[in-house]
């Protein structure tokens, strides 16, 4: 964070800047970033060992998951996409996402897959779920762009032993040094991983 004015518990000041921060990004600095995350998962057993990897498909200048996309199923893992849940109001549900999935556009314009009943995976089958964030401090805190859908979503898995390993997906520059202020309902991290570096929860 370069602002010295900015207060870390001002969450909407800090959303607006690292938004803005990761938009400035060039279309080549993307890219390679994006590949720069597959490098570093490949290096994680968690990854290569995982069947079900729950991704996101990118937005408002968050890193592509589409080498990890295509990574996956090259390898034969189960790749996921959130979904809005239907009924209950600010939760996500985790379905089968394919080369060939008929996609929508969400209430917030986001593609996702049509919501087949065969193709929901129960969260505690998942291995990873990959989170996309807004801001990240080094010891693994996430500030999401502020609907608590993963917090929600996620909350009942924390104290359940097969819960999948929550890995957040950040650019360098997504960075807070100050550290962030952890909310009650924030669901930990196990690691945020950026094109440089691995950051492990404390
Ligand atoms: N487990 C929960 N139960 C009830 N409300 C929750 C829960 N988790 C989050 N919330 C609500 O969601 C709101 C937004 O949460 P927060 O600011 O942590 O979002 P975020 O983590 O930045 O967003 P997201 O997870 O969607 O990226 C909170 O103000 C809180 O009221
Ligand atoms: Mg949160």
């Amino acid at each position: 964070m370069s602002a010295p004015s900015m207060h870390p518990s001002d969450k909407s000041q800090l959303r607006r800047h690292f938004r803005s921060l990761r938009n400035s990004l060039s279309q080549t600095q993307q890219i390679a970033a994006s590949e720069q995350i597959l490098a570093q998962c490949h290096a994680l057993t968690q990854y290569r060992d995982a069947n079900f990897v729950a991704c996101y498909l990118a937005q408002d200048g968050e890193i592509t998951l589409t080498p990890i996309i295509e990574d996956a199923w090259q390898n034969g893992k189960t790749v996921c996409l959130p979904v809005l849940h239907p009924f209950c109001k600010g939760h996500l549900i985790f379905v089968k996402y394919r080369h060939n999935s008929e996609m929508i556009l969400n209430r917030f314009a986001i593609p996702e897959p049509k919501l087949n009943v065969a193709d929901i995976v129960p969260i505690s089958l998942l291995n990873i779920v990959f989170t996309p964030l807004v801001a990240f401090d080094e010891s693994a805190q996430r500030l999401g762009m502020g609907g608590g859908f993963y917090d929600r979503t996620l909350a009942p898995m924390i104290r359940n032993e097969i819960s999948p390993q929550v890995f957040g997906v950040a650019h360098d520059c997504q960075r807070v040094e100050e550290g962030l202020v952890n909310e009650e309902w924030d669901i930990p991290m196990q690691k945020i991983i950026t094109p440089s570096s691995i950051f492990n929860a404390s």
